[in-house]
């Protein structure tokens, strides 16, 4: 299908509604969408392929856009293959494009394929341009936003950031591609969140670097990798970034993540969540062991105070708190204020395990440890209205 976006750029990527785990780790209930684009203009040009999954969807698009014109260049941003699986199957057909990407990416395209397409590549590095005719790419380099190899671009013409991986999202709306068009903002946000901290979100230093460039130049549409284009409202969508690559929280209030075996501890988790409403503090509890651990590093990143409660198992902590922890350490959030509730019916030792494991991020563990001994008791609420009221005292 020939899909004009605006201008003479046009869309040519394709979504993959069957797929049910994004790099089989990350539930996409609704889809992935792999953006990819065309830019019509005195010389032609494909801005990145996209996963084999879509490809003859992908190359039918290409194909029905170009009209048989020649395809000038390919131009790749990142090298990972849900973005580059096709390149082969795109410079096979298109037997005279260019190959256009940084040195590392090269390298990289070479290692996937089993093929060496130095001769038809042109490499690029920070500050090089490309002219199309009307059209001007010029490329700006973005290590480890996702990938060591990438590069976005700006095309000058129409004050467009072509951003590779960043201000993608999960996800494949239905209809418009256009964040002008789509139904709200949460919609983008939550997904969008999901997956910067569970796919970028180590790597804040690097987004903040990219973004002190973007800074520089005048940005009137985004048109990343994933998900939704913006089309407008470019400022929403930076600023989202700017908070989460410098990992400051979007919400003041308290994620409580527990794990439950005889619903001990979610009685626990419950009631601080109870204590906490009258107090007119902002909360959400989650069940580690019945929800994907990439929504909860998503609340993470947009919570200031992460408590977390477990049941002791084997002398240490719940496996899934565990497998929890493991992966907000690897998320790199930092800034947090992280409290615990442990259980125990004869010796409970998962709060100290779970500050031990902990214990190397950047965090504020001064809230009060609770002891539940196998039920909430008078003791124990007690203890949890002192959480309570410590978390509290943030707020007045
Ligand atoms: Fe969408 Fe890092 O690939």
């Amino acid at each position: 299908m020939k899909r004009r976006i605006f201008d003479s750029i046009y869309y040519v990527g394709a979504c993959d509604k069957s797929k049910t785990l994004f790099e089989n780790l990350f539930p996409i209930p609704s889809g992935m969408r792999y953006n990819s684009y065309l830019i019509d203009d005195e010389k032609t040009a494909l801005l990145d392929t996209a996963d084999e999954a879509v490809r003859d969807e992908f190359l039918q698009n290409i194909k029905d856009t170009l009209k048989g014109k020649p395809l000038d260049y390919l131009i790749v941003h990142h090298a990972e293959p849900d973005h580059s699986a096709l390149i082969s199957s795109v410079l096979d057909i298109y037997k005279t494009a260019t190959l256009v990407t940084s040195p590392t990416a090269l390298k990289f395209i070479n290692q996937f394929s089993g093929k060496d397409f130095t001769d038809r590549t042109k490499t690029v590095k920070e500050g090089d341009t490309l002219s199309l005719g009307k059209h001007s790419l010029s490329f700006i380099a973005a290590p480890m936003v996702h990938w060591p190899e990438v590069i976005v671009s700006y095309e000058s013409a129409t004050h467009s950031l072509f951003s590779a991986d960043a201000f993608g999202s999960f996800g494949s709306e239905q209809g418009s591609l256009l964040f002008s068009s789509s139904k709200n903002r949460d919609s983008w946000t939550d997904e969008a969140r999901r997956y910067y901290s569970n796919i970028v979100g180590r790597f804040g230093n690097n987004v903040t670097a990219l973004l002190n460039k973007a800074a520089k130049l005048k940005i009137e549409k985004i048109l990343p990798l994933h998900g939704i284009i913006f089309d407008k409202d470019c400022d929403f969508a930076i600023s989202k970034y700017s908070k989460w690559s410098s990992y400051t929280p979007e919400n003041n209030g308290v994620l409580i993540v527990y794990a439950t075996m005889y619903k001990n501890t979610k009685y626990a988790a419950d009631l601080l969540s109870a204590l906490l409403c009258e107090k007119n503090i902002p909360n959400k509890t989650v069940d580690v062991s019945y929800t994907d651990i990439s929504y909860i590093i998503s609340d993470c990143f947009e919570y200031k105070n992460i408590v977390i409660a477990s049941p002791t198992y084997y002398g240490n902590m719940f496996p899934k708190i565990e497998q929890f922890l493991s992966h907000l350490k690897k998320s790199a959030v930092i800034g947090r204020r992280i409290g615990f509730i442990e259980n125990g019916t004869w010796a409970p030792t998962a709060a100290k395990n779970m500050k031990d494991f902990l214990a190397d991020m950047k965090a504020d563990f001064s809230l009060p440890t609770v002891t539940v001994k196998s039920s909430c008791d008078e003791n124990c609420i007690k203890q949890i209205e002192n959480l309570a009221a410590a978390i509290a005292s943030d707020f007045s």
